[in-house]
């Protein structure tokens, strides 16, 4: 008996600790609020952080993948999900508890998982909501993108589309909940927060302070972080301190204590920096965060103002720590709820002349707003429509139904809140009475419900009246057709063959309305005005030839009246055509040569190679006109390399197929008499080289918003022949005297492909480094392993060339001991002396904002080793974005000559600029950098 009883009590001791056991584990591995997608994996796990992973297998769509990164150990990047690069949107939908504050994070490790290495630019969305277009420069560096949100509804989505090169990809998903009121603004019904900049200053190490140290597991980034231009302009005299004593954050919304344990402080009396904030210009959130976390004396005061030097205003009151905080190790967080702000953000903190130390800052937090689309208007009706098919692939697609592109099987007009205009559901076996909802919808004009085993009624579409064409043909459907077709103004073509329907066809259907009723037995035409309603019925031929000629001309019309039409629409035809054409080109290689020009031709063309234009590595260049007037430029190579080769005519052949408006474009060839000879369209302003060094510059200087948009030109080029060629074209030659200049000084890249000409084909000498001293990428000249990271090391000369109209060697301009530009430029650059080497030439006529950005994207360009520099499509960014500014800079100047006209407008930061309509409460200025602002 007391055996027994024994027995069941370790029994019941062992079921209760079993179930503590399993409970501990539970609860310590799932993190309360967080949801966290390891997208394209397969296993759950928990990381070294303690976040547990899942797999995204609810997703139906896309394709999972390894990435090629062998050295990569953390397991959430190891893969990822691909997504097919169509006009399609790709869907990943999460439960959230409505009314409640999350924080939702994206991020993108390209890995090169498709053994492509073309780096993907695509759009990722937010429900309806554009939020980022994700640009990767880099295959193994993770692009990060959040968003803070208050839950309108039960779920969000977040959505992948619009790819402009590569597939969209997505290697997690990440949902954090908040608490109470973090984050709480007077705009989230309208805007989301999407995060610009999360800043531990005087941080231990270069990652970010996150979960567990952060309970909400946001990211601090390290201000020692090595980004572009995160961070930069930090004045002399700047140091880190920190404390190991508790800091009182009062309330786990706050920074974690150990980022407010760490600070910088302006030894000499300023803290100074700039940074890039990405996705302003725009209304902005931005709050510091202070402890006095330093032991500082009796006699001892530190106080300092917040100086903006683009808006002098915003720079009124001061910060005392210790008063603000009420104390030491205690947190003050002052900050803006409303404020316009620019994408090159500098900023100061200067000690007031009454303060014997310098001022103290430990953390900030910048975000943007991102105005909320309300989506299709017809979304509630689409969503019950959808409910009720929920297994069918068509119905999961997530999103919004129509933004940012609409589902596979829906066309939207263009309004900012669309309506569906087209529903095509041919043949996706629905079941039941044809849904009642498709009758609410106001904007539809084409309905597809054909060939699939619908029942029941037809029901009436008078609240479609904007219906023109109705497919019901093939179904099961039975009941008479409903009289209300005759309502509808504007329906032209009804189609009802092979149902079960019955009666009479109603009298009052419309002269020009087409109805095919054929296959349905008990069906019979109306009984009077059969000969003039232009009704089918059986084949007549002269029916059917009207009908034909009908369908074609209201297709043709409706084509033109209604862009948004989903199924031969721009944006389709766009993405679809170029790579059939493409393809097609590359197909017919063997048959569609080169234009082969004959000797003699080219001979009168340039009067016997009269007119010398210039000469390079490759050869002499003549001028020439053609017999139809065309001018051209005639290259006569040189190099043995090219005479009697097998392949010349394939290789030009491939040459004439890259067609690029800012490539010089290549006519054709001639190969004669032992000579080589390429002929291209004529540049009328000559070399770049010419226009910032030679004679010419004296009378037609180039300014520096052309010469940014030379650099657009020549990049756009450059990418083309990165990413639009298959394989990839790496220049390998890339020079001011090869950037080729038309009569409106726009830029074209010439001599491509060449230096492959002239060394494949003859093995033994590929291993020969190509290029011109001072351009030369080092790498590729101690490995000689070529990469388009090499052309980008040439184009980052090209660019210091274009701020300092320095060559790219000089014996004489660099200083003892310096013979190269980089060296030089970058000694300047680095010790924050721009204006050492900006081009005397340029006067005043520039933003300095916009010469800082193309100043320190070329040093990333030149830097040392390949995989370090940005790509082609990075730089390209970054001059597009310099030229931006310095337009708005520009109608600034122009308007207007005196020196304050100078401040330009992209960088003019001011307060309660959002325009929120009237339940608008601007923060004043004096309050708002005052003010312990409750959150
Ligand atoms: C990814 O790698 C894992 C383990 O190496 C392998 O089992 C899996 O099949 C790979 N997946 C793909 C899509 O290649
Ligand atoms: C989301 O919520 C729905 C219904 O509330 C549920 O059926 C579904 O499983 C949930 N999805 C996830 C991923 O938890
Ligand atoms: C797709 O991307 C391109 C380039 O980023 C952009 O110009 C275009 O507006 C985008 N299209 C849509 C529908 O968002
Ligand atoms: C900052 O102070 C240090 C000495 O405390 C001095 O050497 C340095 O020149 C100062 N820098 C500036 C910019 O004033
Ligand atoms: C329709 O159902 C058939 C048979 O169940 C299936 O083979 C077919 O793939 C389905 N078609 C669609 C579009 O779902
Ligand atoms: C009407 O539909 C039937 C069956 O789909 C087809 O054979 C016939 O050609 C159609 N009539 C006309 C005039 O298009």
């Amino acid at each position: 008996m007391k055996a027994v009883k024994m027995e069941i009590w370790v029994f019941w001791f062992f079921v209760f600790f079993s179930f503590l056991l399993f409970h501990v584990c539970f609860s310590d591995a799932q993190t309360p609020g967080f949801v966290s997608l390891d997208c394209g994996g397969s296993d759950s796990y928990t990381d070294e952080l303690g976040i547990q992973w899942f797999p995204d297998d609810q997703i139906r769509f896309g394709q999972s993948s390894n990435i090629s990164i062998p050295d990569e150990t953390r397991q959430q990047y190891m893969t990822l999900r691909s997504f097919p690069n169509d006009n399609r949107k790709y869907c990943y939908t999460l439960n959230v508890t409505t009314r409640t504050r999350y924080l939702v994070r994206a991020t993108f490790m390209y890995g090169n998982f498709d053994n492509n290495n073309v780096y993907p630019k695509f759009d990722v969305s937010m429900g309806a909501t554009p939020w980022s277009t994700i640009v990767i420069s880099d295959a193994s560096t993770v692009e990060v993108i959040e968003m803070i949100f208050l839950a309108a509804d039960s779920t969000i989505s977040v959505c992948l589309s619009n790819a402009t090169t590569g597939q969209p990809f997505i290697s997690t998903l990440e949902l954090r909940q908040f608490n109470g009121s973090m984050y709480i603004t007077d705009y989230e019904n309208q805007y989301y927060m999407s995060v610009s900049a999360r800043i531990n200053f005087g941080a231990d190490s270069a990652d970010p302070v996150r979960y567990p140290d952060d309970p909400y597991d946001r990211m601090w980034e390290s201000d020692s972080l090595k980004k572009p231009n995160f961070l930069v302009d930090v004045a002399a005299g700047t140091e880190k301190i920190s404390t190991k004593l508790p800091i009182d954050v009062s309330g786990d919304d706050k920074p974690p204590q150990k980022v407010m344990q760490t600070a910088v402080m302006g030894k000499n009396g300023t803290l100074s920096y700039r940074l890039n904030l990405d996705g302003f210009p725009g209304g902005g959130w931005a709050f510091t965060y202070f402890a006095e976390i330093e032991d500082i004396g009796a006699d001892d005061v530190r106080k300092f103002r917040l100086v903006l030097p683009d808006a002098p205003q915003v720079s009124k009151a001061a910060v005392n720590i210790l008063e603000n905080a009420q104390g030491k190790n205690r947190l003050y967080e002052p900050g803006f709820q409303d404020l316009t702000l620019p994408f090159v953000l500098s900023f100061k903190f200067v000690k007031t002349p009454d303060s014997t130390l310098g001022p103290l800052i430990n953390a900030m937090e910048i975000n943007k707003y991102v105005k909320k689309n309300g989506g299709t208007l017809d979304g509630p009706t689409i969503t019950k429509l959808v409910s009720q098919y929920l297994s069918a692939d068509w119905a999961q697609e997530g999103g919004d139904p129509c933004l940012p592109v609409p589902w596979s099987w829906l066309g939207c007009n263009s309004d900012p809140q669309p309506l569906v205009t087209v529903i095509h559901l041919s043949r996706k076996n629905l079941t039941g009475n044809i849904p009642s909802e498709l009758t609410n919808l106001g904007g539809l004009v084409e309905l597809w419900l054909d060939g699939n085993s619908l029942t029941g009624p037809i029901p009436d579409f008078s609240g479609c009246p904007n219906l023109k064409i109705i497919h019901l043909e093939n179904n099961q459907l039975t009941g008479s057709v409903p009289s209300s077709f005759g309502d509808m103004q504007n329906l032209r073509e009804l189609y009802l063959q092979n149902n079960l329907l019955s009666g009479r066809l109603p009298s009052n259907l419309g002269d020009n309305l087409v109805v095919n009723i054929t296959g349905n037995a008990n069906l019979h035409k109306a009984s009077s005005r059969s000969s003039q309603t232009g009704i089918i019925i059986g084949s007549s031929i002269g029916a059917a030839v009207l009908l034909i000629a009908t369908i074609v001309s209201c297709r043709f019309l409706h084509k033109g009246k209604t862009p948004e039409k989903k199924f031969g629409d721009q944006a389709h035809l766009g993405n679809v055509l170029p790579s059939k054409k493409k393809s097609a080109s590359l197909e017919s290689t063997t048959t569609e040569a080169a234009h082969c020009f004959t000797f003699s031709e080219l001979e009168e063309a340039t009067k016997d190679f009269e007119k010398k234009i210039g000469s390079g590595g490759y050869g002499v260049v003549y001028y020439g006109k053609l017999k139809d007037g065309r001018e051209i430029a005639v290259k006569v190579l040189t190099s043995n390399s090219f005479q009697g080769k097998r392949e010349f005519s394939n290789e030009v052949t491939l040459l004439s197929r890259i067609h690029h408006r800012n490539l010089v474009q290549f006519l054709g060839y001639c190969q004669e008499d032992g000579k080589s000879i390429l002929v291209y369209e004529f540049m009328h302003s000559g070399t770049l080289k010419e226009h910032l060094y030679g004679p010419l510059t004296r009378e037609r200087g180039v300014n520096w918003i052309q010469r940014l948009e030379i650099a657009e030109d020549a990049a756009r080029g450059i990418e083309y022949l990165h990413t639009g060629c298959v394989p990839a074209i790496i220049h390998r030659d890339l020079k001011t005297s090869n950037i080729l200049l038309d009569m409106n000084m726009r830029a074209k890249v010439s001599d491509f492909g060449l230096s492959k000409l002239a060394v494949d084909g003859a093995s033994h000498v590929s291993s020969i480094v190509r290029g011109t001293v001072g351009y030369l990428d080092p790498e590729y000249y101690i490995s000689q392993q070529l990469t388009d990271k090499s052309d980008v090391y040439s184009f980052g000369v090209i660019l210091l060339e274009l701020i300092s109209g320095q060559e790219a060697i000089s014996n004489e301009n660099f200083g003892v001991n310096c013979r190269n530009i980089v060296q030089w430029a970058k000694m300047h650059i680095e010790s924050g002396d721009i204006q050492g080497i900006i081009d005397p030439s340029l006067r005043d006529e520039y933003d300095i904002q916009s010469m800082w950005k193309i100043a320190e994207k070329a040093l990333m360009c030149v830097q040392a080793h390949g995989h370090m520099r940005p790509s082609i499509s990075e730089v390209l960014k970054e001059v597009q974005d310099a030229i931006m500014i310095e337009k708005e800079t520009r109608g600034t100047r122009e308007g207007n000559s005196d020196d304050i006209s100078r401040q330009s407008l992209h960088s003019s930061i001011q307060l309660g600029s959002m325009d929120l309509g009237p339940t608008d409460s601007y923060l004043s200025i004096d309050e708002s950098i005052a003010r312990p602002t409750a959150r």
